[in-house]
């Protein structure tokens, strides 16, 4: 039988998603007594149950497919008869996202972090409630930390039935393709789950509020994206509003009209995905209990250590705000089980990439050159294209580019913007050289493998400086 001494830890972590379990097993590492509340009835969060794993599981197998169907025979390779078989690739995702989410079962076992299903509520500062199948119990903890994650955003007058109004969740679980398909929000869930849709078969088309896709990213980045998407038949609606969604008998009818003024324009759809960010999730979670402040979107404000405004109670992950990212919650959640056993725990925010795993892959890092000009930054730009990459042209890969940008006076990295094959794995080179202060130039110095993707990168690397080999 559980005993109060069972139930008091140094560290209670509330949401089991990337923030808090990684905070629990780093915080069980450095010897302290661990419990970690998850409501989901699995662990992994948004991302491993509804988010980047599932997501990423269609968006490789549709990929197969359209190449299977596309690309293959420009290759030497004659397929007949490719047929989809969306059952057996919905199977595939759930299997893979069950293996993750009991695998991380067994990292708490292996730490001996104390596993607790049901929803957490606070009493006090150090005191909650979870309540579960097996009904209430009591806990308390020297510090608690909330990661209580985020949910998609509503449009208002659009009720998510998961069926025809979908969400990221339904969008990642439909049973059929649908023939049409609109997704609202040209952001990075738009534009990942209209991918796979599209390989699929549907006809997609984007309707974006501002007048670029991908708002935060690059401006050359998102312009070539669009094309490169427009190219494989996505079709995208910018600057134009969304003034209302009714489901019809077959599907629905999103009424349309640009934001500057216009004429309506009304697109019939099998489906439409709301995809228009998402927002922090604390409901049920008695902050007032506790006297944990928000701001008035619904964010808990923390310090550099993740400390909100109460003594022992610490915050991380899509809750507390910033880029709405697994491995920026997971930082956090490093960072602030260190800050709790004594050491210095901190994240450096300015260095953490983005990726949006369409084809080609976009990813990020540091500062655009829209932001550089806005901070009056003196800057250099080095460029390569994946054309002039001898791996990318033999793999029949080469769309895209590199791009680096170098404080003009002193050489040093500030930013890279890569559309192109492999381009979430290839930005971790540049995160790592910015993590180390380098210059352009030390990335142009050392030797990348040939052929590789990552000699463009090299190559870019070289351009700041206007003597790029290649091109
Ligand atoms: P979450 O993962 O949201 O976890 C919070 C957990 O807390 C949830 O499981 C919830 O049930 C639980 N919880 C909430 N309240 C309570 C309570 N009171 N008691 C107990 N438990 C509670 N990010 C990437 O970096 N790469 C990607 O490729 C990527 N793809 C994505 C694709 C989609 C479709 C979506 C929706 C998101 C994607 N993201 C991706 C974003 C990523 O999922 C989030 O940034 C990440 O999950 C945030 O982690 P978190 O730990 O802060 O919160
Ligand atoms: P997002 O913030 O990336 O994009 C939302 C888009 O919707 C923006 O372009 C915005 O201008 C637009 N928008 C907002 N209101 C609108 C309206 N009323 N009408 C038309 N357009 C409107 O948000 P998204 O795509 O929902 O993703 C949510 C979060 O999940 C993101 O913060 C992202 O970081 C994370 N995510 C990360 C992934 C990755 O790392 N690969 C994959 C998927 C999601």
């Amino acid at each position: 039988m559980a005993t109060n001494k069972d139930r008091a830890f140094d560290v209670v972590v509330v949401g089991g998603g990337p923030g808090g379990y990684v905070c629990a097993i780093r915080a069980a590492q450095l010897g302290l007594s661990v419990a970690c509340v998850e409501k989901r009835g699995t662990l992994g969060g948004t991302c491993l149950n509804v988010g980047c794993i599932p997501s990423k599981v269609l968006l490789q197998s549709s990929h197969h497919y359209h190449t299977a169907k596309e690309e293959l025979a420009a290759h030497g390779v004659k397929v007949a008869g490719v047929e989809l078989d969306l059952a057996a690739m919905m199977g595939r995702k759930e299997k893979v996202v069950a293996d993750f989410t009991k695998g991380i079962e067994f990292l708490f076992k292996k730490n001996k972090v104390a596993y607790f299903k049901g929803a957490a509520a606070f009493t006090g500062p150090n005191a909650l409630t979870v309540t579960g199948a097996e009904g209430e119990t009591a806990i308390t903890a020297k510090n608690v930390v909330v990661a209580t994650g985020s949910v998609s955003a509503p449009l208002p007058g659009v009720e998510i039935d998961e069926k025809r109004l979908l969400s990221s969740t339904g969008a990642l679980a439909l049973a059929e393709v649908p023939q049409s398909l609109v997704v609202i929000g040209a952001g990075v869930i738009g534009l990942e789950l209209g991918s796979v849709w599209a390989r699929l078969g549907a006809k997609v088309t984007v309707v974006e509020f501002l007048d670029k896709i991908l708002p935060p990213f690059d401006d050359e980045v998102s312009k070539q994206m669009q094309r490169l998407l427009e190219r494989q038949g996505m079709a995208f609606k910018l600057a134009h509003k969304v003034t209302g969604v009714a489901a019809t008998k077959s599907g629905a009818k999103v009424t349309v009209e640009p934001v500057k003024g216009g004429d309506a324009l009304e697109i019939a759809a099998d489906a439409v995905l709301v995809a228009i960010g998402r927002r922090p999730y604390t409901e049920g979670l008695g902050l007032d209990a506790a006297g944990v402040s928000t701001t008035d979107r619904g964010f808990i404000p923390v310090d550099a250590h993740g400390r909100t405004n109460v003594a022992g109670i610490y915050a991380i992950g899509d809750v507390v705000g910033g880029l709405m990212l697994a491995h920026k919650a997971e930082e956090e959640g490093v960072a602030v089980a260190e800050t709790i056993a004594g050491q210095a725990g901190h994240v450096n925010h300015a260095v953490i990439p983005s990726v949006v795993y369409t084809n080609p892959e976009v990813a990020s890092v540091g500062k655009t050159e829209q932001q550089l000009k806005a901070e009056g930054v003196a800057y250099a730009v080095g460029k390569f294209p994946f054309l002039a990459n001898s791996r990318a042209k033999a793999n029949g890969d080469a769309q895209g580019f590199v791009k680096i940008l170098a404080d003009a006076r002193t050489d040093r990295v500030l930013g890279a913007h890569l559309i192109g094959p492999q381009a979430g794995e290839l930005i971790a080179e540049v995160a790592m050289a910015m993590e180390f202060g380098a210059s352009a130039e030390d990335i142009a110095r050392t030797c990348h493998a040939h052929p590789s993707l990552a000699e463009a990168v090299k190559e870019a690397a070289m351009d700041v400086a206007k003597r790029a080999i290649h091109a």
